[in-house]
């Protein structure tokens, strides 16, 4: 019986030592020392031995046990920690390999510009308001000082949803429905940037489809100096404090008097270059004095109240400021373009 049990452990551990496999391992140790196992069968049979010889043949039975399940756990661990050696080394970063770039994404130029353009109106004291792009005929046109049929409609010429509706094209009917809200009695100062709409056939300088910002300051004694004053701050603020401004009159059906401003040139200041063709100026926007019929349609007391209010187009102070010189980039969204605008 002591060789039988010999002849067990010589022959596990020489399995043992030849797999490779966790599998094969849990195979081994259950055709030895399972219930069915080949040492389990010997131990069985010590019924069989003397009294004399039962303590020997237990005592090497446990031996072999306890030999064989060493060998096995002790392979057996060792196999797991070549796995997972394996298994790291696979999986190892290559932490010096040069990293995916993340494609992060920024504010369009426009709404940049509009950000800024209400932050500089905001620190004056304006509120910014919106107003629906789909308008009605009325606060268009009509509350506007422009009647049907009116010749100066056909310079903003739009699309029509139907005979009453349309898109609006300019972001003036925010003007008169603020002060139709405030019902004639308050005092106050806002800007309303937002989409407009006009039939234009798109070039470099046209878009049937651009953005305007509106101002507007209705309160007692507004006068045309504080227009001009406040036209100025935006100005310097806006494109650098050695800019000037001048005012040249104009039509506006909603202002009287109307008026366009120009800032000189930045490249020859006012002396005339290819820059400003020559004449020292570059206009960039509009506005006015409220017509007192515009006050008073939206009943405000023309005698009490006066107001200025002026109107630009974002993309050409964008335009004027980064030198852009074609309309439609602002619209084509070529990457390219856009990401020369992001601020990291
Ligand atoms: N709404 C005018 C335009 O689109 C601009 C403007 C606004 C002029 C306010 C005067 C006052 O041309």
């Amino acid at each position: 019986m002591k060789e039988q049990l010999e002849a067990i452990q010589v022959e596990a551990l020489e399995k043992i030592a030849g797999t490779d496999e966790v599998k094969a391992l849990q195979e081994i140790r259950v055709a030895y020392l399972g219930k069915k196992g080949s040492l389990t069968g010997v131990l069985k049979g010590m019924g069989k031995l003397s009294k004399e010889e039962r303590p020997v043949i237990g005592e090497i039975a446990n031996k072999v046990r306890d030999t064989i399940t060493a060998a096995l756990d002790e392979k057996s661990e060792k196999l797991e920690q070549e796995a997972l050696e394996k298994q790291l080394e696979a999986e190892a970063i290559d932490i010096t390999l040069p990293g995916k770039p993340v494609n992060q994404g920024g504010p369009h130029l426009l709404t940049s510009i509009v950000e800024e353009i209400e932050d500089l109106f905001i620190g004056m004291g304006y509120e910014v308001r919106e107003g629906p792009e789909v308008e009605t005929d009325y606060f268009n046109f009509e509350a506007l000082n422009l009647p049907k049929n009116h010749p100066a409609r056909d310079m903003q010429d739009t699309f029509y949803i139907t005979n009453e509706l349309l898109m609006r094209t300019h972001t003036s009917p925010v003007q008169a429905r603020t002060m139709q809200e405030y019902k004639g009695e308050k005092p106050f100062k806002m800007i309303c940037p937002g989409k407009v709409y006009r039939r234009d056939n798109d070039d470099a300088t046209h878009s049937h489809q651009f953005t305007q910002i509106e101002g507007l300051y209705v309160d007692k004694n507004v006068r045309m100096s504080d227009l001009k004053g406040t036209l100025d701050v935006f100005a310097k603020k806006m494109f650098g404090e050695d800019r000037e401004i001048r005012l040249r009159p104009s039509f506006f059906p909603f202002t009287e008097p109307s008026v366009e401003m120009d800032i000189s040139c930045k490249v020859c200041h006012g002396e005339g270059c290819s820059v400003c063709k020559g004449t020292g100026w570059i206009e960039i926007l509009g506005g006015g004095m409220v017509h007192p019929r515009v006050l008073e349609m939206a009943g405000y007391n023309p005698k009490e109240y006066s107001g200025f209010a002026f109107g630009m187009g974002p993309e050409r102070i964008a335009m004027l400021k980064y030198g852009v010189n074609d309309i439609r980039a602002f619209y084509t969204n070529d990457k390219r373009f856009l990401k020369q605008y992001h601020q990291a």
